[in-house]
């Protein structure tokens, strides 16, 4: 058995949401293929295929061809709850009110394409409220009983896992409205069926 052919074989059996978070580049795969490995991430690669009818053999291929790298996420329980904060939780307070700001331009420019993501705005304003109050939960509660060691932590966590399943179907829904987040196709590319209220805007 060569070292790819020994590499490949031991995905199969690996939770996704694993293998997302050792290897980088999965999570690119993942997504063109619609796997959920973020709250879904327990289900194993192998099975979440076969749910979808995907073939594993290929799949494989494609991880065992990305170059393993050193993670750069930390070890300690507090250094990863720091990494996650500046990482994840700064990083979503400071971009999605510019996105939200974006959705609604792109809505109401492209409001004459029928494919625009009408509700997009407004569907990304709650995301954000959900969000921001999930947040501060781990912040002030979850983070830092963590960091304590309190035997209670059980708690917290039970409440946050379903806050995340919650935003795994937010995510879901996000994708259909947005049509997978692909680009609005332009009128010429719609046979000029209608027309942009702004032909300076660019397509997003
Ligand atoms: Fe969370």
């Amino acid at each position: 058995m060569t070292q790819v052919d020994d590499l490949q074989s031991k995905f199969g059996d690996e939770p996704i949401g694993e293998i997302a978070a050792r290897l980088p580049g999965a999570t690119a795969i993942f997504r063109k293929l619609k796997l959920n490995y973020c709250c879904g991430g327990a289900i194993s690669l192998g099975a979440a295929l076969k749910k979808r009818g995907l073939e594993l053999a290929a799949v494989e291929r494609q991880l065992a061809a990305l170059t393993p790298q050193e993670s750069e996420i930390p070890e300690s329980s507090g250094e990863i709850i720091d990494h996650l904060i500046s990482r994840y939780h700064d990083t979503h307070r400071r971009e999605l009110p510019e996105l939200i700001q974006l959705a609604r331009r792109v809505e109401r420019v492209h409001a004459g394409n029928p494919e625009a993501p009408a509700g997009l705005a407004d569907f990304l304003i709650r995301m954000d409220t959900a969000l921001g109050t999930h947040m501060q939960q781990e912040e002030l509660i979850l983070f830092p009983m963590i960091r304590a060691g309190d035997p209670m932590v059980s708690v917290p966590i039970s409440a946050m896992v379903v806050e995340h399943l919650d935003h795994g179907d937010s995510l879901e829904a996000l994708a259909t409205l947005t049509h997978d987040m692909s680009r609005l196709r332009t009128p010429a590319e719609h046979g000029g069926r209608f027309t942009p209220a702004c032909a300076n805007f660019p397509t997003t």
